[in-house]
């Protein structure tokens, strides 16, 4: 694509003269956007760069390893891998609220992240003068409307917004001016693994808000082991690229069941499946009643503590897509 060619050599010079011999401190989320800003960036000024990647114990499964396999051994990127598992999940023992789950998520996010960056700034790498970030349009737009307008916040989604002046730190944002999808071709062009670049966008509290209530360690790794089965049907069906996002969800209900000859009594485990083009608006995905029913079987026979499939034929608005 000649105009990404374009738009990739116009940043790294932009992104150059802005950093100068300054360093630079990115946080990786493990999404398309930071992930693209990242490399980007170390193309442009090599190892000025550090990135920070906060693992909250609220990723899918494997996907922590495919992170620092990517940045670590495929891109050579100096990355920072905290294992903050115990702390957010122990910070989040008590909480079913779901804005109190972001707030308390998106405070220690940036607390760890604070504390990393004085890390690297007291190990003589030099104080880092840059915070980069995988902003892209449609979040500046946001952002302003948020300010200016009357309109009610539904979720607050959590960045590392407030981070910068707090750590008098100036923005490197290489993508404000990209939509998603072209997020997606500079990522090709940078040379990213398609299977990474063309990843469902995953919310930065994670498999939080994807079990509604109390969490716990045995609610997650249940949910993960059934989310796992679920995508892992959706690629080998050919699906996963005409979805926008899918995900199980860990409802806090247990209904009976029965097993053999024994009664279950079990938790229910709701699949969700939607397009959009934005995520401002949505469509349930129209599979077809056997895959469901495949997925179905196999997430109640090999998953332990699940007895009960259901599926969301919910379209956004009126539901959103995260149940939470
Ligand atoms: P909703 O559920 O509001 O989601 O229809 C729209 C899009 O935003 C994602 N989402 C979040 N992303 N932090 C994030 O970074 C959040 O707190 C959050 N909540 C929702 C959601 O996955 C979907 O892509």
């Amino acid at each position: 694509d000649w105009t990404m060619k374009a738009f990739r050599e116009e940043a790294i010079e932009r992104i150059r003269a802005q950093v100068g011999t300054g360093r630079v401190i990115c946080g990786l989320s493990g999404g398309v956007d930071s992930a693209v800003a990242a490399v980007l960036i170390h193309e442009a000024i090599g190892d000025q760069l550090t990135c920070v990647f906060v693992d909250h114990g609220l990723l899918r499964a494997a996907e922590a390893e495919q992170v620092v396999t990517l940045f670590r051994d495929h891109y050579n990127i100096p990355l920072v891998h905290v294992q903050a598992q115990d702390l957010f999940i122990g910070a989040l023992e008590g909480v079913s609220d779901p804005e109190v789950k972001r707030k308390t998520i998106g405070k220690l996010f940036i607390d760890v992240f604070d504390e990393e960056a004085k890390k690297i700034a007291s190990e003589g790498k030099g104080s880092a003068d840059f915070l980069a970030q995988g902003t892209l349009y449609p979040d500046v737009i946001e952002s302003v409307s948020f300010t200016g307008g009357p309109s009610v916040t539904i979720k607050s989604h959590h960045n590392v917004g407030g981070l910068p002046e707090r750590m008098k730190m100036k923005l490197v944002e290489p993508l404000r001016e990209l939509f998603k999808d072209e997020v997606r071709v500079l990522g090709r062009e940078l040379g990213l693994p398609d299977a990474f670049v063309g990843r469902h966008p995953f919310p930065g509290p994670g498999l939080a808000i994807r079990v509604p209530g109390e969490i716990t360690r045995e609610k997650l790794d249940i949910l993960r082991k059934a989310d796992a089965i679920y995508l892992g049907e959706i690629r080998n069906a050919g699906l996963y690229d005409q979805i926008w996002q899918a995900f199980a969800v860990l409802l806090p209900v247990k209904t009976v069941g029965v097993m053999g000859d024994a009664r279950t009594y079990d938790h229910v485990c709701a699949l969700r499946a939607v397009t959009s083009i934005d995520g401002m608006t949505a469509d349930f995905y129209p599979f077809d009643m056997g895959f469901l029913g495949r997925v179905a079987t196999r997430i109640i026979n090999e998953v332990k503590g699940i007895n009960r499939v259901t599926y969301d034929i919910t379209s956004k608005p009126p539901g959103t897509i995260e149940w939470e």
